[in-house]
C-alpha cells in the first residue's frame, strides 16, 4: 500500500490514524473533533468499578460505549474482543491491552483474544515460523495476565473457518474504493492486504455470530479506521433500516429535530391540536421566531417546510417506520405480524405508531435473526494512549531499549528503567526549586501505566512529589526499576505456569504453511 497517501487526505497534517503507520498522537483531543471519537471521561461514572487505566484517562476516548456499560450493569450478554499483530515480542504496551479484556472478562464479558496471523503476514511479511514464535508469546502473557481460557476465547485468524466465512461475507458489502478512501490502499496495494482488512472486520464482529450482543474492542487510536469501517459494514448487513419520521414523507436527519419541534407546539397553531396538519406546521414555521429557526441552517428550515406544505391537509403524528432494506419478503412479512398497535404497510416501509424505540429495534433484531440474518449490534471501542519510548520518543517493538518486552530479563528491565529519560530539571537544586515535570516523564507513566497497579496513591504520591520538588529522579527511578524488575519476574514465573494451559487449548501452534 501507499503509506503515504494519507497526507493528501483533508486535514492530515494535523492527525493521521493509520493502523499500519508510525502511530505517534500528539493531540488526543483533535481526534474528538476531526473523528468523533468521545470523551472517555464523559462515561466514567457510570462505569461499575472502572480499572485504573480508565481512572487514570489513559483510556481516553470511546464509541458508542454506553452500550456496553448499559449491558454490564443490567447483567446482559456482552463481549469484548481484542487482537494482536505478531510481529515481535509482547510488551508493556501490548500488557494494558490485554488487561482491558481481562478487566472485561471479569465484569462478565465472554472474551477474545485473537491472534492477527494473516494481517501479520500479509502486511508486514512475517514468515509463519516468526508467526508461530510470537502467537505463542502473546497467548502465553495474556494467560498469565489473567485471562480466563475456560470461559473466553483464543484463536488464530489461520485457522479459524468461521472467521473467514464471515470475512467473506462481509467483504460482500465493502469495495476497493471505500479502501482507497479509508486506508490509502491503491491498485499497487497486494490483495492478501486487503483480505487481511476484511479478516479483522470479521474479527470484530465474531463475537456475534451466535447471538447479537454489544462488543467492546479495546485498542489504540490507530486502530479507529477499522472501527469506523466495521461499524458501517455492521449497520449494511441489517434487514431493516429504522427511522422516525412524522408524516408518510421522509425527512433528512438535519430536518428531524425541527420537524419534532414544530410537532411539540402543535397547541399553538393546530385548529385541532389532537390533528395538527403539516400545513399548518409549515405556517407556523414561517413565522417563527428567530429563537425557534436559530439552531438551523437556512437550508434545513427551508427544505423542512416545503415538504410539510406539500403534506397539506396529511395530519403530522410522530412513528417510526422500519425500511425493508435486505429482508427476504418472509422476513418482511413476519416484521409486519409481529408489530403491536397501530401499524401502517407501504411497499418497502412500515410506519408503527405506539412502539417506543427500544422496543423496536430489539423486534428488529429478532426477526432479522430468527429469518437467518446476524442481527449484528454496532461494536463499540475504547482508545487509549500510547506510551512514550523510555528513550523519549515513541515506543517501537524495534527499538529495544524504547520499550520493555514481556520477556526481557527482570535485571534487564531494571536497566533499561534506570537508563531512560526522565522529566527531571539539569540539576539536583532546580529539581527542588522547580519540580520535575511528571506529565512529560517516561519513568512517570511506567507508574501511572503499569507499576502503581491499582494502588492509586503511589501513583498520585509520584506525581506530586516530583511536581513539588519533593522527589529526584535518581531515587525515583531505582525505585521504578525495582518494581519493574519483579513486576517481570511475577510476570514470567506466571507465564511458565501458563504453558499447562496452552497446552491444554485447541490453539495450533505450528503453522503447516511453509513460508
Ligand atoms: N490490526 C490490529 C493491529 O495492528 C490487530 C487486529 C486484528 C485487531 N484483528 C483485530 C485488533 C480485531 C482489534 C480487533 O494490532
Ligand atoms: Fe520523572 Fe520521577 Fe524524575 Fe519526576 S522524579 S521527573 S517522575 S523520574
Amino acid at each position: 500500500m501507499n503509506d503515504d497517501s494519507h497526507d493528501e487526505t483533508p486535514g492530515a497534517d494535523s492527525v493521521a490514524l493509520d493502523p499500519w503507520g508510525s502511530s505517534t498522537i500528539s493531540d488526543y483531543r483533535s481526534l474528538f473533533e476531526e473523528f468523533g471519537i468521545e470523551a472517555f471521561e464523559d462515561v466514567l461514572e457510570s462505569v461499575p468499578a472502572p480499572h485504573y487505566l480508565m481512572r487514570r484517562a489513559i483510556i481516553f476516548g470511546h464509541r458508542d460505549y454506553r452500550r456496553v456499560l448499559d449491558a454490564m450493569r443490567e447483567d446482559e450478554p456482552f463481549a469484548a474482543l481484542s487482537g494482536f499483530m505478531p510481529t515481535g515480542d509482547p510488551h508493556i504496551g501490548h500488557k494494558m491491552v490485554f488487561d482491558e479484556i481481562i478487566w472485561h472478562q471479569q465484569q462478565g464479558a465472554d472474551a477474545y483474544g485473537l491472534i492477527a496471523d494473516l494481517e501479520a503476514h500479509a502486511a508486514r511479511g512475517l514468515s509463519w515460523d516468526e508467526i508461530d514464535e510470537h502467537a505463542e508469546d502473546y497467548l502465553l502473557s495474556l494467560l498469565a495476565l489473567g485471562f480466563d481460557a475456560d470461559e473466553g476465547t483464543l484463536y488464530r485468524q489461520s485457522t479459524n473457518r468461521e472467521l473467514q466465512d464471515l470475512a467473506f461475507e462481509l467483504g460482500a458489502d465493502a469495495n476497493l474504493s471505500e479502501f482507497e478512501a479509508i486506508y490509502g490502499f491503491d491498485g499497487e496495494t497486494d490483495v492478501s492486504h486487503v483480505q487481511s482488512v476484511v479478516t479483522q472486520m470479521a474479527d470484530i464482529l465474531y463475537p456475534q455470530l451466535e447471538e447479537p450482543k454489544p462488543t467492546v474492542i479495546p485498542v489504540g487510536p490507530d486502530q479507529d479506521p477499522h472501527m469506523r469501517l466495521a461499524r458501517d459494514l455492521a449497520e449494511r448487513t441489517r434487514f431493516f433500516k429504522m427511522t422516525e419520521a412524522f408524516a408518510s414523507f421522509e425527512l433528512g436527519d438535519d430536518e428531524r429535530p425541527l420537524v419534532a419541534r414544530a410537532h411539540d407546539a402543535r397547541g399553538e397553531y393546530a385548529e385541532d391540536p389532537d390533528t395538527p396538519r403539516c400545513e399548518e406546521a409549515a405556517e407556523w414555521l414561517r413565522s417563527a421566531d428567530a429563537d425557534v429557526l436559530d439552531a438551523y441552517d437556512d437550508s434545513t428550515v427551508e427544505s423542512a417546510i416545503e415538504k410539510l406544505e406539500n403534506g397539506g391537509m396529511e395530519p403530522l403524528r410522530p412513528r417510526l417506520r422500519f425500511f425493508d432494506r435486505r429482508a427476504t419478503d418472509e422476513a418482511f412479512d413476519a416484521l409486519v405480524d409481529a408489530i403491536d398497535g397501530e401499524k401502517r404497510v407501504f411497499e418497502g416501509h412500515v410506519d408503527v405508531f405506539e412502539m417506543d424505540r427500544e422496543t423496536a429495534e430489539d423486534l428488529a433484531v429478532a426477526v432479522e435473526v430468527d429469518h437467518g440474518g446476524y442481527g449484528f449490534v454496532p461494536p463499540s471501542s475504547i482508545y487509549h494512549r500510547f506510551m512514550t519510548g523510555l528513550t523519549g520518543g515513541k515506543m517501537s517493538s524495534s527499538i529495544p531499549a524504547s520499550h520493555i518486552s514481556l520477556l526481557d530479563d527482570p535485571g534487564e528491565g531494571y536497566d533499561k528503567v534506570k537508563a531512560a529519560t526522565t522529566g527531571g530539571r539539569e540539576t539536583a537544586e532546580k529539581q527542588r526549586e522547580l519540580g520535575g515535570e511528571a506529565d512529560d516523564c517516561p519513568v512517570y507513566e511506567l507508574y501511572a501505566y503499569l507499576l502503581a497497579g491499582d494502588d492509586d496513591g503511589l501513583a498520585e504520591e509520584v506525581y506530586s512529589e516530583c511536581v513539588g520538588g519533593e522527589r529526584l529522579c535518581g531515587g525515583c527511578k531505582e525505585q521504578a526499576a525495582e518494581l519493574m524488575e519483579e513486576f517481570l519476574a511475577d510476570h514470567q514465573e506466571k507465564r511458565e505456569e501458563a504453558r499447562e494451559v496452552l497446552d491444554d487449548l485447541d490453539v495450533e501452534l505450528d503453522s503447516a504453511r511453509a513460508r
